[in-house]
């Protein structure tokens, strides 16, 4: 997969790239990811990029004609072009999935003081990474490189990523790993004794459990199995 990120920050994703699986993912092919000045496509002899509002207001706005001119030198048909943006769709773990599927991705980056609405022309979609809002664009380009990245085949573990909290609509189950006992706090026996069977059903329970006690919008959002109905009734007992 192909990543493209069209920021005025470049120097930003250094440390989201650089380090991890990223950077693992990023030297042996599994992606590439390439950093796209937007400054480098202003015509202005001082490289603005930006301007005053029309109707006037604070701040600058970023031009459309610069990011236009980023945006077709960088995409062909098969880019998908998401701009990051506040008033975007939500992004969840079903979106990573979506975009993890794409040859090419390309991410624009809006600015702290806004973007001239033209600009959302020339995009495929918009992507808010939740209902706050940032400086700009950029680290909500990581987010979204970082959780599609982990998708792509070979970058973790096949099973890491589809024992994920939300792959399957839960969150995960708990974790544990050595000593055993720390200050008084046990791993729960089951885990220890190795019964695949019981630690299989532990694990559900509790996963139901955490999603039920944390986001119970999940649940309603998500078709139980018959087995999930009974340990999500034991659930509810257990809590009152
Ligand atoms: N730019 C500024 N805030 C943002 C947000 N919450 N999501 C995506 N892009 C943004």
């Amino acid at each position: 997969m192909k990543i493209k990120i069209l920021t005025l920050f470049p120097n930003m994703f250094e440390g989201i790239l650089g380090e991890s699986i990223l950077k693992r993912a990023i030297e042996s092919g599994i992606c590439s990811v390439e950093l796209i000045d937007i400054r480098a496509y202003s015509l202005d002899k001082h490289h603005h990029v930006d301007d005053t509002p029309y109707g006037g207001g604070a701040g600058m706005v970023l031009a459309c004609d610069v990011v236009d001119r980023a945006i077709a030198a960088n995409t062909t048909d098969k880019s998908y072009k998401v701009l990051m943006t506040p008033q975007g769709r939500t992004y969840k773990q079903a979106i990573a999935k979506e975009l993890a599927s794409k040859e090419e991705l390309v991410l624009i980056c809006g600015h702290y003081e806004g973007f001239d609405e033209r600009i959302r022309d020339y995009v495929d979609d918009e992507i808010s990474i939740g209902d706050y809002v940032l400086t700009g664009g950029e680290l909500a380009a990581g987010v979204v490189c970082d959780s599609v990245i982990r998708l792509l085949d070979h970058a973790i573990r096949k099973e890491s990523s589809e024992e994920d909290s939300f792959s399957d609509g839960l969150l995960e189950y708990p974790q544990y790993t050595r000593p055993v006992e720390y200050k008084g706090v046990c791993v729960p026996e089951v885990l220890v004794n190795g019964n695949h069977k019981l630690i299989r059903e532990y694990r559900l329970k509790e996963s139901l459990r955490k999603t039920y006690l944390r986001r119970p919008d999940l649940l309603e959002a998500r078709a139980l199995t018959g087995e999930e109905e009974k340990l999500l009734k034991e659930i509810k007992e257990e809590s009152e």
